[in-house]
């Protein structure tokens, strides 16, 4: 008797005794036969029951688990199922053993089939059942595998896995707020759940271990996202005496032997990179999807002496017009953009803050409108714009002003993202850029207030760190992001190994001394005992492996995942928690130490 799983059945094994173990997914009674799918995450086996067998086989339901033992036999041809790879055999069971019954699933597991895939929701509170789905099964393998390919990768590169501590202090926060978990030896007072490993990862250099990697949890309580989770995956990285091309070229060769080992593809490193400035002048992005065209351009002097009031008057008050342009037929001969969909994206890009959109098209050499009196009142101005884009015919052209250039280039930014999203099929599946030239510190939209660009641990380059005190959204930080089909990957630095210049880093994004002692203080000392040049990077696993899979949502790459609003719905947590444990146990709710 040989012990199969469901996935291995073949014609080899005809005329074999067979056992196997799996959950009935699909049953079937046939008058004298009863057919019953057995599934486990390999495969789907069909076994046959006749006879006593099938009496007996009567009383299954779906996904009861059962322990069968048979004879593998072919197929008759008209049942032959060439999209299994177990599909010219069954197995006729002789017999076999209920393990287990099964409540009726709330959902069908088996939609690839033609079923309506079920509520997301539904799915996330049974994710014991939805990973049953041959869909769930295959996204969990892959993320597995390109985790094994990491690991291969980095231990191949002499790195160290190191684990670094989850209960931690709680510091400052980078844009997300942090977990806390109260002590309770120490009442009253409270560990912080990491966002990431960073200063942990910095305290390994300092010690030495100069090659650093982990497959990291982090924790960030931020408001949710579509492709963010409070808690998600990095695999994040630190070296000593090394500077940032030798880490970009570092996590080149590990994507390139992701893709060479798991995907079976090869693609081109080192990755393109572009300069921050001509990022967000260009594409009105930091993280510009370059799997299409559509630069934005400046054409304010196009319409300068034109009749088209609207972009006009933005220009005569100092604002800035800029126009992109692509191909009406999204570069696929014979479809065509339809005026909904551009009235869709004019509607986006008032949602993004827009006056409006301007779109032409270009038809039999001329620049055309919808109505045409747009087209009209731009008179020359049509012709010079299309010109200055290089638009000709068959391309449309999208045109926003604004008094705000920056505005501006972010809204039409956005624009030509929701554009990609339309476009949706591209001539290249993959395009790596890595942003640098970052300013080492931007200013909060509302408060106006200084604030690091990525973390207030990155170097600034030597160049511009005369302008720290003076001007500091001169200073440039030696930050490096990797950006893949217009998602933020990764993001890294060189970091700061001094001190001193730590402390006027803080100090510049309006931190006392004292406030300063009080959360980094641990942080300065250990930078004070000999801290090696080091820098590092850090890749969200969960978004890499879903766009390495060609997806968007991250919740299918992650076991179990939380929900959009940050509930863990498989067991229910976030839960209440009794005032009088929350007294007994931490001190909180009473007087308790301060
Ligand atoms: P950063 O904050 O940019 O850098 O995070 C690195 C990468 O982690 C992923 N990521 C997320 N993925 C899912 N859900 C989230 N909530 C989420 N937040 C971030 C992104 C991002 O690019 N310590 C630095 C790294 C360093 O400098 O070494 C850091 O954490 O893909």
């Amino acid at each position: 008797m040989e012990t199969i799983n469901c996935g291995q059945a073949r014609a080899s094994h005809i005329g074999s005794k067979v056992s196997l173990y799996g959950w009935c997914r699909l049953l079937r009674d046939h008058g004298g036969k009863l057919f019953i799918d057995l599934s486990d995450r390999y495969g789907t086996t069909q076994l046959v029951f006749d006879g006593a067998a099938k009496t007996e086989a009567e009383k299954l339901g779906r996904e009861y688990v059962i322990h069968a033992l048979g004879t593998v036999r072919e197929r008759s041809p008209d049942t032959v199922d060439n999209e299994s790879k177990t599909g010219a055999v069954e197995v006729a069971v002789e017999y076999f053993e209920l393990i287990s019954e099964s409540r009726v699933p709330p959902f069908e597991l088996i939609p690839e089939k033609g079923r309506f895939l079920a509520d997301e929701e539904l799915r996330l509170r049974h994710r014991y059942l939805d990973l049953r789905r041959p869909k769930a099964v295959h996204n969990i393998v892959f993320r597995d595998a390109v985790t094994k390919e990491i690991r291969k990768f980095l231990w191949g590169r002499d790195f160290l896995e190191l684990e670094t501590p989850l209960l931690i202090k709680d510091t400052y926060e980078t844009g997300a707020r942090t977990f806390l978990v109260p002590s309770r030896l120490h009442k009253g007072k409270f560990y912080a759940l990491p966002q990431s490993p960073q200063l942990f990862k910095q305290m390994c250099m300092i010690g030495g271990l100069d090659r650093y990697f982990q497959i990291a949890r982090c924790f960030r309580d931020e408001d949710p996202r579509e492709d963010r989770q409070p808690e998600f995956t990095q695999v994040d990285m630190e070296v000593s005496f090394k500077d940032e091309e030798y880490i970009m070229s570092i996590v080149e060769d590990m994507i390139a032997s992701i893709f060479r080992n798991v995907l079976g593809k090869e693609i081109k490193v080192p990755f393109a990179r572009m300069n921050y400035a001509e990022a967000f002048g260009t594409y009105g992005s930091d993280k510009p999807d370059l799997r299409f065209g559509a630069r934005i351009e400046d054409v304010t002097r196009e319409v300068a002496a034109c009749g088209y009031r609207i972009v006009k008057r933005v220009a005569d008050n100092g604002g800035r017009v800029r126009a992109m342009r692509f191909k009406a037929d999204f570069g696929k001969p014979g479809s065509r953009v339809t005026t909904k969909q551009m009235l869709g994206l004019v509607e986006l890009a008032k949602g993004f803050g827009l006056g409006g959109l301007t779109w032409l098209y270009m038809d039999g050499g001329s620049v055309r409108s919808e109505p045409p009196s747009i087209a009209d009142a731009l008179g020359t101005a049509a012709a010079a714009i299309a010109s200055k884009l290089g638009a000709g015919d068959g391309d449309v052209i999208v045109m926003g002003a604004d008094l705000s250039d920056r505005f501006l280039l972010g809204a039409l930014g956005k624009v030509r993202k929701a554009l990609g999203d339309m476009i949706g099929d591209f001539s290249t599946d993959y395009s790596f850029v890595w942003i640098y030239g970052f300013p080492e510190f931007e200013r909060d939209e509302i408060t106006g207030a200084l604030k690091p660009s990525h973390n207030p641990f990155t170097a600034p380059t030597t160049e511009t760190l005369e302008h720290l005190d003076a001007e500091p959204e001169r200073v440039i930080g030696r930050q490096y992001d990797l950006v893949l089909n217009g998602y933020e990957l990764g993001s890294g630095s060189i970091r700061i190994n001094n001190p001193e210049l730590q402390r006027r880093v803080l100090r510049r994004i309006g931190m006392s001394d004292e406030t300063i002692d009080r959360h980094f203080g641990f942080m300065l000392e250990a930078l004070s005992y000999g801290a090696p040049i080091h820098g590092g990077v850090a890749l969200g696993l969960d978004r890499l492996v879903a766009l390495l899979a060609g997806e968007e949502n991250i919740r299918d790459f992650i076991l179990f995942p939380k929900n959009k609003r940050q509930e863990l719905l498989v067991d229910g947590s976030p839960t209440p928690v009794g005032t009088d444990r929350l007294r007994e146990d931490y001190g909180i709710g009473n007087a308790g130490p301060a």
